[in-house]
């Protein structure tokens, strides 16, 4: 079996971050989302992995993951030239994927627990399709999925007005070769995509068997700020107690990894959170599930539930920073200088958000 991931895209709903940077290298507990989706597939034994990637972003994706030798795994990367859909990267990849089954997996996608359980059932022979399903409250947002009563997906629908069922359709989805005979058929949706729940509905039209399997632990799609801090929690949710840096005068209390050469400071920690290696923590508080980069600073600031990038600085900040996402080599500095104390001083990029 062959892995499919997916890492083109645009990333529209995260900008400002995805200007300067591919959003599937986002970290999550100070490690890029991509990482995650290779450890699942290298941990179900699936070593050879086609990439999808966009023009605008795959040299960046490419030099971040090497030659897979990390993971002892190999990578073909595939250039996608517009992002059509994700029946489209599926046709993109074909020669690469043969007449192999494979795992596609959406390269912003996070799902605890992995995948070798459902790259097993694949195994038994029993379907041309495994879906992943999980629960969700607003499924008129999601690909949803209809089941008949043996847990066999009868009618799929994206983004319904009416949903059939609460089931979203998750970004993780195994095909045999079937599938691209499907998607050779396929037109564009209203929105101007090829669409793989058209192919997997174009599965069940054939009489081929596409079956469900629930997510037992939790899934997250990273495609927005606020899925970027609630990924962020899931995962600090899980790290154990792990001090390598140095911690003079402060006060760090429960699951917090401190990574060799960041400094604590006279500041107060709490867990979970993840400092990352030549971070400074001084004279500071840093709340629960957060995450701060490498090199950056919290100096005389407060912060929590938060995504702090490489080489950021917070300083003298007059209040709390909560569920912020900050990108890389900010300054925020909360000293006024001169004489318009009342006055703030902004050199803010496109799209950027301040909320005061
Ligand atoms: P999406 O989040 O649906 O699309 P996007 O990355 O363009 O984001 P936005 O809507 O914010 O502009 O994509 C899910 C994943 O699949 C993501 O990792 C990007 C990838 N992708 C491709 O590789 N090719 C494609 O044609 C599309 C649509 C997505």
């Amino acid at each position: 079996m062959k892995g499919l991931i997916l890492s083109g895209g645009k990333g529209t709903r995260l900008r400002p971050l995805t200007f300067t940077r591919a959003k599937q290298l986002i970290p999550i507990a100070n490690k890029p989302n991509l990482f995650y989706v290779v450890e699942n597939l290298a941990e179900a034994g699936i070593t050879d992995i086609g990439v999808i990637i966009s023009p605008e972003t795959g040299q960046e994706i490419r030099s971040a993951l090497g030659d897979g030798g990390r993971w002892k795994v190999r990578f073909s990367f595939i250039v996608q030239e517009a992002p059509l859909g994700l029946a489209h990267a599926v046709k993109t990849a074909a020669a690469f994927l043969g007449r192999d089954p494979f795992v596609m997996y959406l390269g912003d996608n996070l799902l605890s627990g992995g995948i070798r359980h459902l790259v097993q059932e694949y195994s038994r022979g029993q379907a041309d399709s495994i879906v992943l399903l999980t629960p969700v409250d607003n499924p008129g947002q999601f690909g949803v999925a209809e089941l008949d009563g043996e847990g066999k997906v009868v009618r799929l629908m994206e983004k319904p007005k009416d949903p059939p069922s609460n089931l979203a359709l998750v970004g993780i989805y195994l095909f045999s070769p079937a599938v691209h005979e499907v998607i050779e058929t396929l037109q564009p949706s209203w929105r101007g995509e090829y669409e793989i729940t058209d192919a997997i509905q174009g599965l069940i039209d054939r009489g081929l068997r596409v079956s469900a399997k629930q997510v037992s632990g939790w899934w997250k799609d990273t495609g927005k700020p606020e899925d970027l801090l609630e990924a962020n929690r899931l995962v600090l949710s899980q790290i154990a107690r792990d001090i390598r840096g140095e911690l003079s005068g402060s006060e760090v209390a429960g699951e917090v990894v401190v990574e060799a050469g960041a400094r604590i400071v006279r500041s107060e920690v709490r867990g979970p959170a993840h400092i990352a290696a030549g971070a400074l923590i001084e004279d500071a508080y840093v709340g629960p599930y957060t995450s701060i980069g490498r090199d950056a600073k919290v100096v005389r600031s407060e912060i929590e539930y938060s995504i702090v990038l490489d080489g950021t600085a917070l300083q003298n900040l007059p209040r709390r920073i909560d569920a912020s996402v900050i990108g890389q080599g900010v300054l925020v500095d909360g000293r006024a200088e001169g004489p318009k104390q009342s006055t703030l001083r902004l050199v803010l990029g496109d799209q950027s958000q301040v909320m005061l």
